[in-house]
């Protein structure tokens, strides 16, 4: 199985990437880091523990991490992901504390005993990138213990939390930037799973029913009753994983389609100030000539995925189904 860590604002969305990410038999789950965003960050330890418990996995460490950005005042997301942070669901509390250390400091050690190993980890943020901000500025040797980030954020096309940026690089676009940067200078290769794709990959009324009707307060029950919470919020049919698809994207690559692209992270702005600029003019021929100078960081944009074989791959993990398809 592939090692990998995740990092969340716990969120929907997080939660069904979660469940995905601890029960697929190729992934091998060896943290999970929190961040403030779609919830203050205490609301996000507590829903990410009652994930890991909805998926029988109390094994895996938590800890909790930024409560604010770098700089950005913090900006919630109750009215999408519910006052709890994850849709109101009524679902009792977990009976797990986190892990003592902060998530800093955790992300570290995961990274330094999987550079021991030689097994590095595949890092999925799905949140703002407070956290692998601070991580890569301050132990720039967790480095070696990183294959490559794929994150969810950001958008080559139209963004969410306003019209240019997307909720994660708009809440800390500073933190953005140095991730970005630092991955660069560090040789971590990066994908963007980003709103070009987040909204695809979809579950229907009737298939979150289905879900739902497992039952036992496990991670089917919990994936089916998210959705179904995104479908009376939203007044809508189909349902994102949202933060899910950037796990799938790990497990199968071959459904998704990314272009190699230059990438800054607009930090002034008066209407843009954390959209993801991604540059898509035609470099070929006479075209090449950037007027900031210096060289933009490049990263693996998505830009098409198989939305039908990401929602299938997280509904038949849920429901213990693998392989019977
Ligand atoms: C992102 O912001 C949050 O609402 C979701 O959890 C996702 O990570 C989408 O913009
Ligand atoms: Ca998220």
């Amino acid at each position: 199985p592939i090692p990998i860590v995740l990092d969340v604002d716990t969120g929907v969305d997080d939660a069904c990437a979660i469940l995905l990410a601890a029960l697929h038999p190729d992934l091998d789950l060896r943290a999970v880091s929190c961040v403030g965003g779609n919830a203050p960050v205490d609301d996000v330890v507590r829903n990410t523990l009652v994930a890991l418990r909805a998926a029988g996995r109390t094994d895996v460490p938590v800890a909790r991490g930024a409560a604010r950005p770098l700089l950005e005042h913090p900006v919630d997301a109750r009215h999408v992901h519910g006052d709890d942070g994850m849709g109101d669901l009524g679902w009792p509390a977990a009976d797990l504390r986190p892990d003592p250390r902060h998530a800093v400091e955790l992300l570290r050690d995961v990274c330094r005993a999987a550079a021991a190993e030689g097994r590095a980890v595949t890092l999925v943020p799905l949140a703002p990138l407070t956290n692998i901000a601070l991580l890569l500025r301050t132990y720039p040797e967790a480095a070696e213990g990183i294959s490559e980030i794929v994150f969810m954020g950001g958008a080559a096309d139209v963004g969410n939390a306003t019209a240019s940026a997307e909720f994660n690089v708009f809440h800390d676009p500073e933190a953005a930037a140095i991730a970005l940067d630092a991955a660069a200078d560090l040789g971590i290769p990066v994908t963007m799973y980003g709103l070009d794709v987040f909204y695809e990959p979809v579950i229907t009324r009737e298939e979150a029913v289905e879900l739902v009707a497992v039952g036992g307060r496990g991670a089917a029950e919990l994936g089916g009753r998210l959705m179904q919470f995104q479908h009376q919020r939203f007044a809508r049919d189909a349902s994102t994983i949202g933060d899910a698809g950037a796990v799938c994207a790990v497990l199968d690559r071959a459904s998704m389609t990314t272009e190699l692209l230059p990438l800054r992270v607009e930090l002034a702005g008066t209407w843009s100030r954390g959209r993801t600029i991604v540059d898509r003019r035609d470099w070929s021929g006479d075209m090449k000539h950037d007027p900031h100078g210096e060289a933009p960081l490049r990263v693996h944009v998505a830009l098409k995925v198989d939305s039908a074989a990401y929602a299938q791959l997280w509904r038949d993990t849920l429901l213990g189904r693998l392989g019977e398809s």
